[in-house]
């Protein structure tokens, strides 16, 4: 048959031009794309197909891959068509805080089905307006008036882990910390309790839904039709056949009444009674615009602040756990500081005080460094060229870096994969002499890092101080593997099949 005639049918002539479009897509890609020139395996140059299969089908694994890429290819690779990747220490600081106010790549913001968060937003400006109307809920002024409400919660978890205690019960303490992290972050943004820290094995917390929401995101992701297509299901429907997406829509759900009923003032009276500012009223009620204070867009935004609030704190607090349990060295110099602090182990504790404290300095900056909070790379996009080395990056290329690389990296942390509170004391300085502090980038650095910071660190440092100052543990059948990064889920997880890190409480 001759080559017109084939073309003659539609049909047929609408695949010739798909592929002629490939084509021409691959060439383009390969020899004429303002990428084509920077380091890289041409199957990442000619599509995301390969991020597809290490993210969805090997479960979270990019991350992972990228590092190999940069062993065989060097600092800076284009990992898939459009973006690069940098993997330097020393340049974190140039990415995230001296090239200035950045957008954000607006391909990740579905990851979560929360476009419209403060975290999410892709330009600068936009991102402003709502992190300004943020900053002061999570000042430190505000965070140190909240201590009381940290306390009374860090109070009903002492009472649990005595209960396990003299029932010498198995304490799944990573769930007990998510239910801890879960009750003080939704307190303050609603002036509500689950009671999660009440169940008697703390088996729902709000973990669960976000450890979701960011398992599914690498398909949201590449297949954005996915969670739409999901979201028209019914719920009985859902639950078979996709239980992770039906756990994030049931969370949307959630927050959805929460704010109707502000909104409505049905929450009137728990407000007023309330002893401090609540985060979603304070914005309900503040100077944003109205577009700002639709009902879906702070729905996102309650997402990604509950979210951002449960699984990191709660997550550095188990890993500052395992170590410190399965480390009696460290374990003791921390005990015997806190001893010496706090002769009274059941007074009120307080942040500034716990601050003062080296070790317990040492161990929460250990925490965080260990527990990654964001395993995924974190793209900027810049107005202006980006010079790396030899490279001049064109403007509005996605430039990525990783904080597990920057945290992992041997050269500044030596043992990295150790938990050294100790390597924080007296002003250390790394190989180079620059200070060791520059290279803590846990919380991210410049416009876009952690909004809360200081609900963190009030968390850590007083849950820490309480735990050990009262109780010693002994791990059961838990092991390193349950706390080391093993998926990339944009939060970290350790393998799928672990029990999570579980304790016997030994001594109050
Ligand atoms: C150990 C605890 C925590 C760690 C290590 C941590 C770390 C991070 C990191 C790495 C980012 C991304 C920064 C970037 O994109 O460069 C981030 C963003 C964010 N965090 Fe945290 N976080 C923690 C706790 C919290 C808490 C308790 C809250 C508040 C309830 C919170 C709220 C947020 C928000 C809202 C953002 C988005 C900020 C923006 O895009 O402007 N985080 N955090």
């Amino acid at each position: 048959m001759a080559i017109s005639s084939i073309l003659d049918h539609p049909v047929t002539s609408l695949v010739v031009v798909y592929f002629v479009y490939l084509l021409g897509l691959v060439v383009y890609r390969l020899y004429f794309h303002p990428l084509a020139k920077y380091p890289g395996p041409k199957y990442a140059a000619i599509s995301r197909w390969h991020e597809f299969y290490y993210e969805v089908v090997k479960k979270g694994q990019f991350t992972f891959k990228i590092q190999e890429l940069h062993k065989q290819y060097g600092p800076i690779v284009r990992i898939v068509p459009d973006e690069l990747h940098i993997q330097d220490s020393e340049f974190y600081d140039t990415v995230y805080t001296k090239a200035g106010r950045v957008d954000k790549y607006d391909w990740m913001a579905g990851r979560f089905g929360c476009d419209t968060s403060v975290f999410t937003t892709g330009p600068d400006e936009l991102h402003r307006i709502r992190r300004g109307a943020l900053n002061p809920l999570f000042s430190r002024a505000r965070i140190v008036d909240l201590q009381t409400i940290i306390r009374t919660k860090i109070d009903i978890l002492l009472d649990r882990i005595r209960e396990f205690q003299r029932d010498n019960k198995v304490l799944p303490i990573n769930r007990a910390f998510m239910a801890l992290t879960g009750e003080v972050v939704m307190e303050y943004c609603f002036s509500i309790s689950y009671g999660h820290l009440k169940l008697p094995n703390f088996e729902k917390t709000l973990h669960e839904p976000f450890m979701a929401a960011s398992i599914s995101g690498h398909l949201s992701l590449q297949c954005p039709w996915v969670p739409k297509m999901l979201s028209m299901l019914p719920e009985s429907i859902l639950v078979k056949i996709e239980p992770l997406y039906a756990l994030v829509f049931r969370m949307q759900a959630d927050f959805r009444n929460q704010i109707n009923a502000m909104k409505q003032g049905k929450m009137a009276d728990v407000l007023a009674k309330s002893s401090h500012p609540t985060v979603f009223q304070e914005l309900i009620s503040g100077n944003l615009p109205e577009s700002e204070k639709e009902t879906r867009r702070l729905q996102d935004e309650a997402q990604l602040v509950v979210a951002a609030g449960v699984t990191t704190t709660g997550w550095a607090l188990t890993v500052a756990t395992f170590h410190l349990t399965s480390n009696p060295a460290t374990l003791s110099r921390l005990r015997a500081e806190l001893e010496a602090a706090i002769p009274n182990p059941t007074a009120p504790l307080s942040w500034a005080e716990l601050e003062k404290l080296p070790y317990l300095t040492g161990c929460v900056r250990e925490a965080v460094r260990l527990s990654y909070a964001v395993s995924t790379r974190n793209p900027r996009l810049f107005s202006k060229p980006l010079t790396y080395k030899d490279w001049v990056i064109p403007p509005r290329t996605p430039v990525s870096m990783t904080i597990v690389d920057v945290s992992d990296d041997e050269d500044i942390f030596p043992a990295a994969h150790e938990f050294r509170p100790e390597r924080w004391i007296g002003s250390p300085k790394t190989k180079d002499g620059s200070s060791l502090e520059r290279y803590f980038v846990g919380f991210g650095k410049g416009s876009r890092s952690c909004l809360g910071i200081n609900l963190a660190h009030a968390e850590l440092y007083m849950t820490l101080a309480a735990v050990f100052r009262n109780f010693a543990f002994e791990l059961y059948e838990t092991d390193v593997s349950d706390v080391a990064l093993a998926h990339d889920f944009f939060l970290p997880s350790p393998k799928l099949d672990s029990h999570g890190v579980r304790v016997k409480v030994l001594k109050g």
